[in-house]
């Protein structure tokens, strides 16, 4: 019917990737103190996560994430939104968590950039931890043109963001 209808819901999209988007970007803002890992090492003598996952930018990138899902649910009139933003908003924080484990692992430095750990994984995650809410409420995100969709869109928003960031001084690298 119209030129921009490319066979899923654009809008539904939008609205799930906003809380874990949200909670991604808090704690760069928020962040800071002390780490998760409290200085910590694991077995290969390097830091379990590093300096750049701190407590505060942890429970700010939740909190920053279930506000997005309130003031979406209730602008919506919609409260499974609240519901996903809660599971995607962890699922992001995880990803976040998971992926410098493993930059860690693999002696990537605190910092240093890694294209599928820094912007993909937190997506992924946030997917598969809404996933449950998702297959039943909004079908049309899970599908498979729809999940390519999310991973080009927050690959360039992820880039552009942190660029943006740089500029204004909260990101001392752009990515
Ligand atoms: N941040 C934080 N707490 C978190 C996540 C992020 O305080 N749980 C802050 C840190 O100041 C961090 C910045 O947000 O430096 C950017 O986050 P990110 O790019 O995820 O961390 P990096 O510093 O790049 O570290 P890593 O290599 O572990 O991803
Ligand atoms: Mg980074």
């Amino acid at each position: 019917m119209l030129k921009w209808d490319v066979g899923f819901d654009l809008i539904h999209i939008l609205l799930f990737l906003i809380p874990p988007y949200v909670a991604n970007a808090a704690p760069v803002v928020l962040g800071g103190g002390a780490p998760i890992d409290l200085g910590r090492r694991t077995w290969d003598g390097r830091r379990i996560l590093g300096d750049g996952k701190t407590i505060r930018g942890l429970v700010a990138g939740l909190v920053a994430g279930f506000t997005a899902g309130f003031v979406e649910a209730y602008a919506v009139g919609e409260g499974t939104l609240l519901t996903i933003a809660i599971l995607s908003s962890c699922g992001a924080m995880a990803g976040d968590i998971i992926g410098s484990f493993v930059k860690r692992r693999l002696n990537v430095e605190r910092g240093r950039p890694s294209l599928v750990m820094d912007q993909l994984l937190f997506i992924v995650l946030a997917i598969a931890c809404a996933y449950p809410v998702l297959s039943v409420q909004t079908p049309d995100i899970l599908l498979p043109e729809s999940v390519l969709f999310i991973l080009l869109f927050t690959y360039v928003m992820h880039r552009a963001m942190n660029i943006v960031a740089n500029r204004m001084g909260l990101k001392k690298v752009p990515w």
